[in-house]
């Protein structure tokens, strides 16, 4: 499949209204969403692993997230991202397509990251990302891949990543069986979050050097069985 494939939304219906929260409204990012996508994809990293690694060890990994999200064909990118709004703000984000997809795109990443950091930047960078896929389990190559969920602090517990993670299953069910994802050992309430969204864990992977870097020693994959009509 192409780089500038679109899987994220697409779905006119995709809308949930939620009385005491407003309108909540799912749709496709573009471009210019960068900012609001830039402190999401850093929260979804979870902040302490995202500066560590994108970073390059300081509190500023937003800005350069933007910079990868804005640009097509990458990991990052927009064109695989779905935005929740409330009443026209951005208070939530999760990317998502077929692993495959993910895995034909890193050679893009990686010119991705060559414009996002430069030269300096980048040769800080390849070790952290070195470190943070040694502690990434394997994933089946025809799952669905989630790489990153986020939800703005102020907006969670109000069912914002249900709806989102919705989004997800509709697209997914016809092409995958299951879909997986990662989260870091230490982020104890995405794994209960998961857990009770009926993921199983998978086994996970560590890297000493992530942990020297982040404090965080590794990532467990978590994945959910996908049968068209049972996602609900
Ligand atoms: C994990 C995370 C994405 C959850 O987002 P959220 O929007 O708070 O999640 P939800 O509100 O959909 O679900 C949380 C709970 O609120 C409850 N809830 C409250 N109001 C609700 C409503 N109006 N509708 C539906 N559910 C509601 C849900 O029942 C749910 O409980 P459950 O898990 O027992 O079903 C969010 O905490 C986050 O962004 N964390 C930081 C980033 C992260 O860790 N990402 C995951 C790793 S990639």
């Amino acid at each position: 499949m192409s780089g500038t494939l679109r899987v994220a939304n697409g779905s006119p219906a995709a809308a949930a209204t939620r009385p005491s929260h407003g309108r909540l409204l799912l749709r496709d990012a573009e471009p210019g969403d960068r900012r609001p996508a830039g402190v999401l994809l850093r929260e979804a990293l979870t902040p302490q692993l995202a500066d560590a690694v994108f970073g390059l060890g300081s509190p500023g990994a937003s800005r350069y997230l933007e910079r990868l999200f804005q640009r097509p064909g990458t990991l990052w990118s927009y064109d695989i991202t779905t935005l929740a709004e409330l009443d026209g703000e951005v208070v939530g984000l999760v990317s998502h397509a077929p692993w495959a997809v993910l895995a034909e795109r890193r050679r893009s990443t990686l010119w991705g990251y060559w414009r996002a950091y430069g030269l300096r930047g980048l040769l800080k960078l390849i070790p952290r990302i070195r470190a943070l896929m040694r502690a990434s389990p394997a994933v089946p190559p025809d799952h669905w891949f989630i790489p990153c969920l986020a939800v703005a602090p102020e907006h969670r517990g109000n069912g914002v990543a249900h709806a989102l993670l919705q989004t997800v299953y509709r697209h997914a069910e016809a092409h995958a069986p299951a879909c997986s994802l990662y989260v870091p050992t230490s982020n104890g309430t995405a794994r209960e979050f998961y857990d009770r969204a009926g993921y199983v864990e998978r086994g996970g992977a560590d890297s000493e050097l992530l942990h020297r870097l982040a404090g965080v020693s590794g990532r467990v994959r978590f994945e959910r069985t996908l049968t068209a009509g049972r996602s609900t």
